[in-house]
């Protein structure tokens, strides 16, 4: 199996990973507990949950709480080859507009598997953010 490719038993470890940092969310305001888990370039893979806020917008997504988790784990050089997001309801859960910017940051090959009106998708990131922002 290439580095690149992702594989079955990979991508359900990444939405159990997901499924398990949903139950974690803090979400009291919404009600809508979101999981979020990325596997990187080493194989790793990083989870996070959403996290609200009385100051509503200043609430933090599942996907940027599981980046921010792994820079702050193991450092800057952090590369995404996927990513699976969803949510408590089981409802349909695409990544924001804000989360697709950040995922390109770190994975403008990444992989993204979410929930949709018609089952699980999958997308390649450039789908959900064309022409997405970069400075390098
Ligand atoms: N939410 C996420 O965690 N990820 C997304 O991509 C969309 C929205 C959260 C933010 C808020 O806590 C709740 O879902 C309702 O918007």
């Amino acid at each position: 199996m290439s580095k690149r490719t992702i594989s079955s038993g990979q991508r359900e470890q990444l939405i159990e990973a997901a499924r398990a940092a949903a139950k974690k969310a803090y979400a009291p305001y919404s009600q809508f507990r979101v999981g979020a888990a990325i596997l990187t370039s080493k194989g790793e893979i990083f989870s996070g949950c959403n996290v609200e806020n009385a100051s509503y917008g200043m609430t933090n997504c599942a996907e940027r709480t599981a980046i921010f988790a792994a820079v702050a784990d193991s450092g800057p050089k952090l590369e995404i080859r996927a990513v699976a997001v969803l949510n408590a309801k089981n409802l349909p859960c695409a990544p924001c507009g804000a989360c697709r910017q950040v995922i390109y940051e770190f994975g403008p090959e990444a992989t993204i598997y979410f929930p949709s009106a018609q089952g699980w998708k999958e997308a390649h990131i450039t789908e959900l953010l064309p022409e997405g922002f970069r400075l390098k």
